[in-house]
């Protein structure tokens, strides 16, 4: 039987981090991961966390807010790294192939998540809003597998 995630409290940003950590252990070649939340919830830390726990230097990991797309890899691991809030919810999204990064086995996580329009066929979507004492209150990930949705359920360090 499956139980349904709680938001996890991040009241810190290594809280923060370690989340996307338990994120990045649980992902595989294909996934798409979409990140909604206000211009300094947290989404970049997040995929910060993420790179780590795919064996990327989290440290490579920068706001791709001018460029878009940024790529990261720990070999066989491919970490695609989109930011589509300078696109706008009516954005062209065609323009990034997001499906031939998944096809290519990659993974695929999109801070501003609701412009790419692929709700339908994402891994999770995943939302972080700031509490009134700043804490960071990531949602569980809708849409997610259970595969996924361990890393709100599983606190223990993998
Ligand atoms: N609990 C927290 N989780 C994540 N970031 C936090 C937290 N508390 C404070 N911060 C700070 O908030 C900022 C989040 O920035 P960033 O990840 O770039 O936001 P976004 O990508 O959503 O615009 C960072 O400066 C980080 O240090
Ligand atoms: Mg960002």
């Amino acid at each position: 039987m499956s139980e349904l995630a709680a938001a996890v409290r991040c009241s810190t940003e290594a809280e923060t981090l370690a989340l996307g950590e338990r994120i990045g252990t649980r992902v595989q070649p294909g996934d798409l991961i979409l990140l909604s939340g206000h211009l300094g919830a947290g989404k970049t830390v997040l995929v910060r966390g993420i790179a780590a726990g795919m064996g990327i230097d989290p440290t490579l990991v920068r706001s791709p807010t001018f460029v878009l797309h940024h790529v990261y890899r720990a070999d066989p691991r491919v970490l695609h790294h989109l930011d589509l809030y300078r696109l706008g919810p009516s954005a062209d999204i065609r323009l990034l192939d997001i499906d031939e990064m998944l096809e290519s086995g990659g993974v695929v996580v999109v801070e501003w998540g609701e412009h790419a329009g692929r709700e339908q066929d994402a891994s999770a979507s995943i939302r972080i809003d700031i509490d009134d004492d700043g804490s960071r209150v990531i949602s569980p990930p809708s849409g997610a597998s259970l595969r996924l949705a361990g890393a709100w359920t599983d606190h223990a360090p993998t």
